[in-house]
């Protein structure tokens, strides 16, 4: 089976990767990546020496150039991970989120449907149900929970799931859609807020906290995600959405002040700086359905996950300071300009 991963150049795209190189190395995997600020091909320096893995450059957006890599490639499965992925990008750029969100997924879905496919899945978040009151504890995200979006990140999200349930009904096109919770653990691009605040306290600099710190995450360590995402591409329903979230719910301030202790600084370094436009509140997710119908559960709780993912940047300490220092483009030259 040929899969194509798109996005797989970014945090969960990647960790995707290595999950399925070792989970099920029977298979064929293309990463197509643009390769943007947020995808870094030293990510994948592991998985190119794999006989059955390639990269490809491109945008996902651009028609001519999907449709020559599936008249190539002819994939089985496409995994759709591509996305412009930060909310405060989204709220400074908002167009780039729609033509890569919106028109990608739509261009995706087009070539699918002209050469063929067992399985589109949309990788999805839970941004696009908007957000919870903080002080209704007994609220939770299902998947009929209505759509309703906060910031152009999660509404050019929420357009694209429309979009690929749209395909489903009208084309029959065999799709699936899984909507998670935020993720954390190796390769987070450290404009995120656990990454960012790892790096930013290892140099004793300001945490900026936005607010109160008061508004809740449900965090979930990413290879939980990829064992999902890898149940519902299997055995999952076709036309179906799964949420995936793991009840790790925490504040800010909490996740914050855990990475503080972790690495033995002060709490002095905290800082509330002016909030982000249009905050959500509370994300939380029930899983159930997804636990239900295909018995994924979590395996990495918050406190494990923390520590493990704190300790995978320390000892990765070159990956991250290539990207803060902007070396990452000269790399990238170095590496494939002459191919
Ligand atoms: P990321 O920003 O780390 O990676 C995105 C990747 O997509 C990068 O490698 C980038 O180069 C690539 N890309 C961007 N535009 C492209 C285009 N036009 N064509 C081809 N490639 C392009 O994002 P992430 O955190 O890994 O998120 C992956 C997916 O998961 C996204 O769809 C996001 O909406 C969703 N998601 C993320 C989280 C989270 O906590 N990070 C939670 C739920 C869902
Ligand atoms: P982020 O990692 O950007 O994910 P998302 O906005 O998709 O949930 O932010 C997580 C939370 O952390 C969110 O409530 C905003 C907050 N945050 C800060 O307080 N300071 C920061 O510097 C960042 C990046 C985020």
């Amino acid at each position: 089976m040929k899969i194509l991963i798109t996005g797989g150049a970014g945090f969960i795209g990647s960790n995707f990767i290595y999950y399925q190189l070792q989970n099920h190395p029977e298979n064929q995997f293309i990463c197509l990546d643009a390769l943007t600020y947020a995808g870094n091909l030293e990510t994948l320096q592991s998985a190119m020496q794999h006989d059955n893995f390639s990269f490809v450059k491109g945008n996902i957006a651009d028609r001519v150039f999907v449709y020559e890599l599936f008249e190539t490639e002819k994939p089985d499965i496409v995994v759709n991970f591509a996305a412009e992925s930060h909310v405060d990008r989204s709220i400074l750029e908002p167009e780039l989120f729609l033509k890569t969100n919106i028109i990608g997924t739509g261009v995706l879905m087009d070539a699918c449907r002209e050469y063929g496919i067992k399985r589109y899945h949309q990788v999805s978040t839970d941004e696009v149900y908007g957000d919870l009151p903080l002080d209704r504890l007994d609220l939770f995200f299902t998947e009929e929970t209505p759509l309703h979006t906060s910031s152009p990140y999660s509404a050019s999200k929420a357009s694209a799931d429309l979009l690929v349930l749209a395909y489903y009904r009208t084309y029959g096109l065999p799709v699936t859609i899984s909507r998670c919770s935020n993720n954390y653990g190796p390769y987070h691009f450290p404009e995120k807020l656990i990454p960012l605040m790892i790096i930013n306290a290892l140099h004793d600099k300001k945490l900026p906290v936005y607010g109160t710190g008061e508004n809740v995450r449900d965090w979930l360590y990413v290879e939980d995600h990829c064992s999902a995402i890898d149940l519902i591409i299997r055995k999952g329903r076709v036309g179906q959405v799964y949420n995936i979230g793991g009840h790790n719910e925490k504040t800010n301030l909490e996740v914050v002040r855990t990475i503080i202790k972790e690495l033995g600084k002060d709490e002095e370094l905290i800082t509330f700086v002016q909030d982000r436009p249009g905050h959500d509140r509370r994300y939380a997710i029930d899983p159930a359905k997804i636990h239900r119908e295909l018995g994924w559960l979590p395996q990495t709780n918050f406190a494990d996950g923390i520590k493990k993912t704190i300790k995978w940047y320390l000892n990765n300490e070159s990956w991250w300071q290539r990207i803060i220092s902007g070396e990452y483009q000269d790399y990238y030259v170095k590496m494939y300009g002459n191919r």
